[in-house]
């Protein structure tokens, strides 16, 4: 996979995804939202991929956000169709049928904290900010924010971050619950690469399944949640992982998941 604007690595079953315009502390163009969607599209296809990282290049920052001169010129018609790119790409993000751990390593704002929140899981250095601050611009969050910042935090924390456009630091991110760990900045990424180490030890199946049944239930009522998750559940019966890890548990040995 060659690209302009991320740097895409893949090692051991993990695929490395970096956004990459540190001169812009990683701002979003339509360009590089056009190589994520193709690195995604790719990412779905690959069988080596059992868990992807996304980052940010430079350090200083994850994604500061839709890129500001493009918004500049927006009109209705193209404002709604930017939001609805940005809403489609995101989406396959957020569905692919692998884990998808976010590395927050410096500001995750706008469409950073909106790409951050398309991801299974958050995790962050100490030095990461995190905020919805388009009301500075005149305009409300398009990639996902209202709805996912709302369903993450509850709607009054959503609402307090996207009305004040405040950046809060890490540890308050944590607290609010909109990332799952801080780490300090170096350590980072060796934390992300450990957890998911530690997934793709675990049956692939189960954990493809795992996650759709979670992500179904986060848009459904309870009831319809826990009918999809029984069908999941019964799906998941009819495969050798599933007679390996009971099998292994009963005979008291580690067990191996061939991923069938
Ligand atoms: N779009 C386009 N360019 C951006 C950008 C964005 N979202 N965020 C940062 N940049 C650019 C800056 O214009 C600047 O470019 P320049 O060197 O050509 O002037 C460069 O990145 C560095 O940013 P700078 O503002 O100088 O860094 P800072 O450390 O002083 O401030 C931020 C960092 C993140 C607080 C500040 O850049 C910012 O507020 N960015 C916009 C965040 C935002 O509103 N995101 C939501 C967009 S919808």
């Amino acid at each position: 996979m060659d690209y302009k604007n991320i740097i895409f690595k893949h090692e051991a079953g993990i695929s490395y995804v970096t956004i990459n315009r540190p001169d812009v502390l990683n701002a979003l163009n339509a360009d590089t939202l056009t190589e994520l969607d193709d690195c995604f599209t790719d990412l779905e296809k690959c069988q080596d991929t059992k868990v992807v990282i996304i980052t940010g290049a430079g350090g200083k920052s994850f994604v500061a956000g839709a890129d500001i001169k493009e918004l500049h010129d927006d009109t209705v018609i193209t404002g709604h169709a930017r939001a609805l790119r940005g809403q489609a790409v995101y989406s396959k993000i957020e569905n692919l049928s692998k884990p998808v751990i976010a590395a927050v390593n410096g500001f995750a704002l706008g469409g950073g904290c909106e790409m951050s929140m398309a991801c299974d899981i958050r995790l962050a250095s100490e030095k990461a900010k995190f905020g919805q601050p388009e009301v500075n611009l005149g305009i409300i969050p398009g990639y996902g924010g209202t709805q996912r910042l709302a369903r993450l935090v509850g709607p009054g924390m959503a609402k307090k971050l996207i009305f004040t456009g405040d950046i809060i630091r890490a540890d308050e991110a944590l607290r609010i619950g909109l990332v799952d760990a801080v780490y300090p900045p170096e350590e980072l990424m060796n934390e992300a690469v450990s957890l998911a180490k530690k997934i793709i030890s675990k049956g692939p199946i189960a954990v493809r399944l795992a996650k759709k049944a979670i992500n179904l239930g986060m848009d459904t009522d309870l009831k319809s949640g826990l009918e999809h998750e029984a069908v999941l559940f019964s799906a998941i019966c009819a495969t050798e992982d599933k007679n390996e890890g009971t099998g292994a548990f009963l005979e008291k040995r580690e067990a191996k998941f061939s991923g069938k």
